[in-house]
């Protein structure tokens, strides 16, 4: 694991960009995989940028984001879909056909796992996976639990999870109860796994997954068995990791 420690959020953002865009430089027809949340905003600032200077092209690029609320349709401003387009697809050349986020609003959230599992199958290995990490350990909708499930699967989503992101919606009790979510498989088969943290309050959670036990109780965990995982994180989110000497 390579782990770039950063002095603040801004800078870690640069950081991470420059991981992601040295992978659309390199290979303008590669696959990425894409997550929400707070976190990964200002790497996407910094893509846009670098797209509007003409130094990035993703016209060729295809995407495949990790996760999205049961029950929401991508119109709404909380969906991840909503998310993606305004934090990113909406403001760089990428073709949005070529943009997957499975459907929350699908009548059989089953049905729609077993498709969009069968995507990522025939899309192939993700060329860099980029995850967020919950306060729990959870990466994309992967919450803490007695087994590592390796398929796109609905998940009942954890009191930690529903208060995190409750800020988000006008209540707590808008926050929807179920996800669609790409599983620890897909994750796993990725060829580079970027994750980005920032902020004392996911310290533990980072401590727990790279120093600690592989355990689905703390799901980014798993990431200790990937090859090629780039950890990029600032000092105060990383403040766990170094006090156990990582
Ligand atoms: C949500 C998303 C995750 C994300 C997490 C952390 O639960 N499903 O993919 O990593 O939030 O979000 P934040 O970056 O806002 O802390």
């Amino acid at each position: 694991m390579i782990i770039y420690r950063t002095k603040d959020y801004e800078a870690m953002s640069r950081t991470a960009a420059a991981v992601m865009a040295a992978q659309v430089i390199a290979d303008p027809h590669s696959l990425l995989g894409l997550a929400t949340g707070s976190t990964p905003i200002g790497l996407y600032k910094n893509l846009i940028a670098g797209c509007a200077a003409g130094d990035l092209d993703f016209s060729h690029i295809t995407t495949v984001n990790l996760d999205e609320y049961a029950g929401l349709p991508g119109t709404h401003d909380q969906s991840y879909r909503y998310f993606m387009n305004t934090n990113l697809f909406d403001h760089v050349n990428i073709d949005k056909a070529n943009t997957n986020v499975p459907n929350g609003q699908a009548p059989d959230p089953e049905a729609e796992c077993a498709r969009y599992e069968a995507l990522l199958r025939k899309l192939g290995p993700a060329d860099i996976q980029l995850l967020g990490m919950g306060r729990n350990g959870h990466i994309g909708f992967n919450e803490p639990g007695d087994a590592f499930i390796a398929p796109t699967h609905v998940v009942e989503l954890t009191d930690s999870t529903i208060d995190a992101n409750a800020r988000f919606f006008a209540s707590r009790d808008e926050v929807p109860k179920k996800a669609l979510t790409m599983g620890v498989g897909a994750i796993m088969r990725a060829k580079r796994v970027l994750v980005v943290v920032s902020g004392a309050d996911k310290a533990e959670a980072v401590k727990a997954a790279f120093a600690g036990p592989i355990t689905p109780q703390v799901p980014a965990s798993i990431l200790q068995l990937h090859p090629d995982v780039v950890l990029v994180g600032d000092e105060a989110a990383l403040a766990g990791l170094a006090e156990a000497g990582c």
